[in-house]
């Protein structure tokens, strides 16, 4: 089947991720799901997102520049939709929800409790088209909860259920992942058998 080239995201699930700002006096916390979020190559601490110009997730950001990007599992599906739904600038979007906080420790932005992992970020640059912006962010503090980790402290993903969409012309699939058990060094895709980045990994440390 040939499908519409803007049918992208009905062929890669796309990880749910939500983000956390607060206005510019620091008295309204806004929440926002977004999908179109990626970090930049490896091993680096920048990340991407796609936000369309008219977002108060924008303006905050803009006005602020930090926030936070609160990764999810399937036990958020139902704060989705609240947190997704147009609402005033001056509305408490912790409070539509029914989400708590958890304190930033390096920007104002709080995260988001019950999350399996936060990066506190701080805009880095943008890139702004007149429908789009791509946000650059620095993540700040990485912190996932030592509850969703496996025994060499990665990503157990039967215990985080990262929440993902699939997106269809009318509407949003939301799945989750699943471990195939499969894994390969970043070396076996040199020649040498040796990451070139890998020096990078120690320094960083
Ligand atoms: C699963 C999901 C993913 C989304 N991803 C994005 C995205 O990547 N970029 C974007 O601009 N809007 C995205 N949206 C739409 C925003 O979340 C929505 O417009 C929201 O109301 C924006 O809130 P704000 O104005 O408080 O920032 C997404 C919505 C859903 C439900």
């Amino acid at each position: 089947m040939i499908l519409k080239t803007f049918m992208r995201e009905g062929i890669m699930p796309l990880s749910v991720a939500l983000i956390s700002t607060l206005s510019k006096d620091g008295g309204v916390r806004n929440i926002a799901p977004y999908s179109c979020i990626m970090p930049i190559l490896r091993p680096l601490d920048l990340i991407c997102i796609a936000s369309a110009t008219r977002r108060d997730t924008l303006i905050n950001i803009r006005e602020t520049k930090e926030f936070v990007v609160n990764m999810v599992g399937v036990d958020f599906s139902d704060k989705i939709v609240p947190t997704a739904k147009v609402a005033p600038p001056e509305v408490d979007e912790f409070e539509v929800a029914g989400l708590g906080e958890k304190r930033s420790e390096t920007i104002r932005a709080p995260g988001i409790a019950g999350s399996y992992a936060w990066m506190e970020c701080t805009l880095f640059k943008e890139y702004a088209e007149p429908d789009f912006v791509l946000i650059l962010g620095k993540v700040l503090r990485l912190e996932v909860a030592d509850e969703v980790l496996n025994a060499a402290g990665e990503l157990n993903v039967a215990k985080a259920q990262p929440l993902m969409m699939i997106g269809s012309k009318k509407g949003m699939h939301f799945c989750t992942l699943k471990d195939i058990g499969m894994f390969y060094s970043f070396g076996s895709m040199f020649r040498e058998g040796k990451d070139p980045l890998a020096d990078r990994y120690l320094e960083k440390e």
